[in-house]
């Protein structure tokens, strides 16, 4: 049996490594290594692929929201609600900005911001909502829009782990997560679906305005060569990413449909244990399978990591501390019991190998794994 890995990035480059290795060539070749034709030509495709009027190319995910906050004018004492059950970045960059992260619960069953939750948070201070759609499946992001255009407040969607969902709307149109809010951060990590070969990321919107403003910041606040009208960062999408991204672009539905097959698989396999806890599908989004994440129930999630690791099975904790208890994140605002559904996620999820190039022999050797575990326990 092939090794079993978290994500197979090597096995996928085995099947595109031509394209690849031919986008890279042609990077080397034009020396245009950073802002080259590439970048703009990656930022064009993703553009059309997601149906939006702006993509910004920039360095990483944090990156991208901390641009899209500093490009919305946010400022010291701005509170910014986002879920205490997600990666850090969410909460790091409102933190690091200045602004109050105002963390709220999440919903047990889709694991992403709670609407209701977020409307109990709101307070004069409020200026933005940050939604991530954790796992690879949309929060509810129509509710949190009318919440937002209520209060008038921004919505920047961390889109970082389910690019290429769709969303179904109010009226029944699809739209690709990360164009709904005023703005969307994603991330192009190598593991991400839509990975690079190092750090990438982008930031997308609707709005001229604000595309114009995203543009200034990433580049050092100037917008006219070494005229600097606002304090900016330095952060770019190198040329040989693009070219890479630019080919993985053509293959994320594909990989998305690799990934969903995975997941019927687990789900088959698991559904019917009622130790385990498979994902819920949300009716208003479909998955893209970021992470496939099992809720355990009387059994010891600890000790299931190590147990697999034995079987040559890796498998993760996505996120074994919720953010209102990180050390970091400390508040005398919150404590332990805050947020319940956080709290119980991190101390019951587990995600196993979840990739685009898992094959049955592995899946079979997972899952009975798994099962086994269970039935000693
Ligand atoms: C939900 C979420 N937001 C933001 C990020 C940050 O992305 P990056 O690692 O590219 O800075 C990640 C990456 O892991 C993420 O999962």
């Amino acid at each position: 049996m092939k090794k079993i890995q978290m994500v197979d990035l090597r096995s996928q480059y085995d099947k595109i490594k031509n394209e690849i290795d031919n986008a890279i060539h042609a990077v080397i070749e034009s020396s245009a290594f950073i802002n080259g034709p590439e970048v703009k030509n990656f930022q064009q495709d993703l553009e059309k692929y997601l149906g939006v009027k702006h993509v910004i190319p920039c360095a990483n995910g944090t990156d991208a929201l901390q641009v899209s906050m500093m490009a919305l004018g946010l400022k010291p004492g701005d509170e910014v609600i986002a879920p205490s059950f997600t990666f850090v970045a969410t909460a790091e960059v409102i933190a690091l900005l200045g602004l109050t992260p105002v963390l709220v619960d999440v919903d047990a069953d889709t694991f992403n911001i709670d609407p209701k939750a977020i409307e109990r948070a709101i307070t004069p201070k409020t200026k933005a909502i940050v939604p991530v759609h954790l796992f690879g499946q949309c929060a509810d992001i129509d509710a949190i829009m009318e919440i937002a255009s209520k209060h008038k407040l921004y919505v920047i969607e961390d889109v970082a782990q389910a690019i290429g969902a769709d969303y179904t709307m109010k009226d029944g149109s699809k739209k690709k997560a990360g164009t709904i809010g005023h703005v969307g951060c994603t991330s192009f990590f190598p593991s991400k679906n839509l990975g690079c070969y190092g750090d990438g990321g982008a930031i997308f919107t609707n709005d001229d305005k604000l595309a114009e403003e995203i543009r200034i910041v990433v580049n050092h606040g100037m917008k006219v060569r070494y005229y600097h009208d606002s304090i900016g960062v330095n952060s770019r999408l190198d040329s040989m990413q693009a070219a890479i991204l630019r080919v993985k672009l053509k293959h994320l539905d594909e990989y998305a449909a690799a990934r969903n097959k995975a997941a019927t698989y687990y789900d088959n396999a698991f559904k019917s244990n009622p130790k385990l806890k498979v994902p819920v599908r949300f009716n208003k989004s479909n998955h893209v399978f970021h992470q496939y994440t099992l809720v355990t129930n009387g059994i010891d999630r600890n000790k299931l990591p190590e147990y697999l690791q034995e079987k040559g099975i890796p498998a993760m904790i996505y996120y074994p501390v919720p953010m209102h208890l990180q050390k970091a994140y400390q508040d005398p605002r919150y404590k332990e019991k805050d947020f319940p559904v956080s709290e119980s996620l991190a101390k019951s999820v587990i995600s196993l190998p979840m990739h685009t190039e898992l094959d049955e022999e592995q899946l079979k050797h997972i899952t009975s794994s798994v099962l086994e575990f269970i039935e000693k326990n």
